[in-house]
């Protein structure tokens, strides 16, 4: 059975996880499919880890719906969220165009944008139109040249706002929020606060679920990975049973453990 929004919204409230990876091809999604991942987002870390960019920054709208349509190749019934790319989102018109070709052409179930205040009117809009959103606040990689890769709401102010605007994402429409680097007490918050789905990376285990990059979980990054991704191929015998290993431990809520944190 395909996974669906309301599906996704029950194990958020029933509090069972969600188990989230990346995947940028077809043959990649059809055995994070297989293993039982619940959601596939086609990230703009692609930017990164298959075209081997310093940052997200030079992917492409055209680049994002090429690999969402190989991925919907793959995949039969995880939800599957395609990334808005840098800048193409900078108006509502471009917003709801992009959104549009990552839809119809790509065959995503859902879009993500990042950052708060900034994107509620496209939320809105997005959400009238029967578009599905997933909201993305704490670090936000498409921001990094001016921010840098930085834990976010590590103080009083910045998490009032980062919980602020969880909510308002929410009340404009989001369906879905992944929270990145954000303190765990802040994480578990937010997800409390919210009735929509949570999905934390690198913001400890009390999210509705979690999510990593697919080359760090198979240990294939090239540089450092992040301290909070965890290599799954050192203890598994194949990819399938690594992802396999990654979903029942997200869901039996080993993954992350303290080792993992950043607070
Ligand atoms: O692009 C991506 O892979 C992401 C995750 C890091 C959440 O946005």
């Amino acid at each position: 059975m395909a996974m669906t929004l309301s599906k996704l919204k029950k194990m958020h409230y029933n509090r069972e996880k969600i188990a989230c990876l990346t995947a940028y091809d077809a043959s990649m999604a059809h055995w994070l499919d297989v293993a039982g991942v619940d959601v596939i987002l086609v990230g703009d870390s692609l930017g990164m880890v298959v075209q081997g960019n310093l940052t997200t920054l030079p992917v492409t709208l055209e680049e994002m719906v090429y690999h969402t349509r190989i991925v919907q190749q793959g995949n039969s019934k995880a939800w599957c969220v395609a990334d808005l790319p840098f800048m193409s989102d900078t108006t509502l018109e471009q917003t709801l165009q992009s959104a549009a070709r990552l839809m119809k052409e790509g065959g995503a179930n859902m879009v993500k944008l990042e950052g708060g205040a900034r994107v509620i009117h496209a939320v809105n809009a997005l959400s009238d139109l029967g578009v599905p959103v997933c909201g993305h606040l704490g670090l936000l990689p498409q921001s990094v040249e001016k921010h840098g890769y930085k834990v976010k709401g590590r103080d009083e102010d910045s998490s009032k706002q980062l919980l602020n605007e969880a909510k308002q994402l929410e009340q404009a429409g989001a369906e879905m929020l992944v929270l990145e680097c954000v303190p765990s007490q802040l994480a578990k918050q937010i997800t409390e606060s919210l009735s929509i789905p949570v999905i934390g990376i690198g913001s400890g285990k009390e999210t509705s679920g979690q999510v990593l990059v697919l080359h760090d979980l198979l240990g294939i990054t090239v540089g450092k990975p992040p301290k909070f991704a965890k290599n799954y191929m050192l203890f598994s015998e194949s990819i399938q049973q690594a992802i396999e290993n990654y979903v029942a431990e997200v869901k039996a809520q080993k993954f992350p453990d303290n080792s993992h944190l950043i607070d």
